[in-house]
């Protein structure tokens, strides 16, 4: 596929005492693609060379044209003060459609990451508990990230630094030993859960004291406490694994905070011998005499060591494993300090490597109720998706076949789209009747518009046309199509740079717009011609491919009929 922009700077540079960075500052996406497809405005040079900013456009319009249009493009045109310039739709089209239907799955991936890796930490739940509305974020996020960097041929690295170390154990196993029922590891996570809560509900002081001892057990290697902590940690391993089937979700590594227990000591004496670290009443810290940083414990004055500490050691493996190109925190935004502090003391010890950490921040999801304490689990929130889906379904498709299927990937596909849609950073108010809404920007109007692409599709039944007149393609409504599949590839890369994969989601809402309009204006299969036909059918054809590899990317499934 041609890429416009580029073929316009040397075109136009060519002709006025610009380079081509200081006319790619200069050239325009008109409002309204009637006026052209790019323009360039000339009243900036009017002073420069003399001339009113009409007469200027007019002579460089008239130069280009005597140069032979640029390649790609199908007219260019003085007026007032802009040269506007309209690509050839014709050509466009082809080139367009024949990527989309000759690459298929493959349209949109591209190379740029070949020989690169990208380390994801990502999901990271805390286990002993249920899997929390908060762990659903960093899950689809990081699955998205992991998704789109393979998309562009990085190798990608996806871990679950599992939360499966620290004092919460301690308390753990002694409201086990207390209250609990059967063996550890038959415990389901409600159960789990409850003596966690009983816990912190009615504690006397000398429990939180033989939580401690338990803790030390576990940290000096103790066979009796260790068991038990084995047992909490498959149990809830096993209700995790559930969930990822469910999001289709996948880790190349479960290297969680107990993998570093026997790197922590190593982590720690090289903290030390660079200098970076001080004594603080018997603790050892990193004091970064910086007030928005402040101080980092590495391990307390009774010697146990802490998050940070096993974060620290984490980053130190990982670059020895991975000699990663890009390590990302997919953690929720409250954890920024935090990571500055991991980021910072790594370039204190003069890892060079430090500036390839980045922290993918998200906010906070407001307004979801919940069963038990504070925590919202996840898998409630899902199973409540895919009922009311299943509501909506029975009155709007009766006769669908798998009407269980087909609401668990809507269902679940709105929850996780939901959670994709917007910029990571911001907060958001979780609304059912928003992230249903079938004509709202949702995930199950995305789904929508594929089924119904899939629906022509199939009563079309037969191939794909090979052959078809791009020519034909000429509304405005089917030229916006073509336009919006030809930005694919570029919002994918994009959304890789910026560790932002709700580019996709919206590329994937506007997709749909422009897939609507099409057919709510436009006849397919009635079209009359047979060339009109077949070539809607390609274009038909095209938007459902596109639709299809977007939603892979973020994890949403692509029902063909709902
Ligand atoms: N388990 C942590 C939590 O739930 C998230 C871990 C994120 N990853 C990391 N390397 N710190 O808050």
């Amino acid at each position: 596929m041609i890429n416009y922009r580029q073929v316009l700077l040397p075109a136009i540079a060519m002709h006025l005492p610009l380079d081509e960075a200081q006319v790619a500052e200069l050239i325009e996406i008109p409002p309204n693609p009637d006026m052209g497809d790019f323009a360039f405005p000339c009243f900036r040079l009017s002073k420069e060379m003399g001339k009113p900013s009409p007469a200027i456009a007019k002579d460089l319009a008239a130069a280009i044209t005597a140069e032979g249009l640029p390649t790609g493009f199908g007219a260019v045109e003085a007026v007032g003060p802009f040269v506007n310039f309209r690509v050839d739709a014709a050509r466009r089209a082809a080139d367009v459609l024949g990527a989309v239907l000759g690459k298929a799955a493959d349209y949109g991936t591209g190379n740029e990451g070949a020989g690169k890796t990208v380390v994801i930490d990502y999901s990271s739940p805390n286990i002993a508990k249920p899997f929390g509305i908060g762990h659903l974020r960093s899950t689809v996020i990081g699955g998205a990230l992991y998704r789109i960097h393979k998309a562009l041929g990085w190798k990608a690295v996806g871990i679950n630094h599992l939360g499966d170390w620290g004092t919460q154990f301690g308390k753990l196993i002694t409201a086990f030993l207390l209250w609990g029922e059967g063996k550890p590891e038959e415990q389901s996570i409600d159960d789990l859960y409850k003596l966690y809560v009983r816990f912190h509900t009615d504690t006397p002081p000398e429990l939180e004291e033989e939580a401690r001892r338990w803790h030390k057990r576990m940290e000096d290697g103790d066979e009796e406490a260790l068991t038990l902590w084995r047992g909490f940690r498959d149990a809830s391993l096993e209700e995790f694994r559930r969930i990822y089937a469910i999001l289709g979700i996948e880790f190349d590594s479960w290297a969680g905070e107990s993998f570093y227990l026997d790197k922590l000591d190593g982590a720690i004496e090289r903290a030390i011998a660079a200098g970076v670290t001080k004594e603080d009443a018997g603790a050892l810290i990193v004091d970064f005499e910086d007030d928005a940083l402040g101080v980092w414990l590495l391990r307390k004055s009774d010697g146990a060591t802490l998050y940070s500490t096993r974060d620290l050691a984490a980053a130190l493996y990982r670059w020895d494993e991975y000699h990663f190109d890009k390590l990302l925190y997919v953690v929720g935004a409250p954890q920024a300090r935090h990571l500055a502090q991991l980021f910072e003391t790594l370039r204190r010890m003069g890892m060079a490597w430090w500036d390839r950490c980045e922290h993918v921040g998200f906010g906070h999801i407001h307004g979801m109720s919940s069963r038990q304490g504070t925590l919202v689990f996840l898998e409630d929130v899902l199973n409540r998706a895919t009922e009311l889906v299943s509501q909506v379904m029975a009155e709007r498709n009766p006769d669908l076949d798998d009407r269980d299927e087909v609401s668990r990937q809507v269902g679940v596909g709105a929850i996780v789209f939901a959670d994709l849609s917007r910029r990571r950073i911001r907060d958001y108010n979780f609304s059912w009747d928003e992230i249903l809404n079938f004509d709202g920007e949702t995930g199950p109007y995305v789904q929508y518009t594929h089924a119904r692409l899939c629906s022509i599709l199939r009563k079309w039944g037969q191939p794909v046309p090979g052959a078809y007149d791009p020519a034909l393609l000429g509304t405005p409504e089917e030229a916006a199509c073509v336009r919006t599949l030809e930005r694919f590839p570029e919002v994918i890369r994009q959304a890789a740079d910026e560790a932002e994969p709700h580019l996709v989601a919206n590329y994937l809402i506007e997709v749909s717009t422009v897939a609507n309009s099409f057919y709510q204006r436009h006849r397919v299969m009635d079209a009359g011609d047979d060339a009109l036909v077949a070539s809607r059918i390609v274009l038909v054809d095209a938007l459902r491919q596109v639709l299809v590899n977007g939603l892979s990317l973020l994890g949403v499934a692509a029902p063909e009929r709902m």
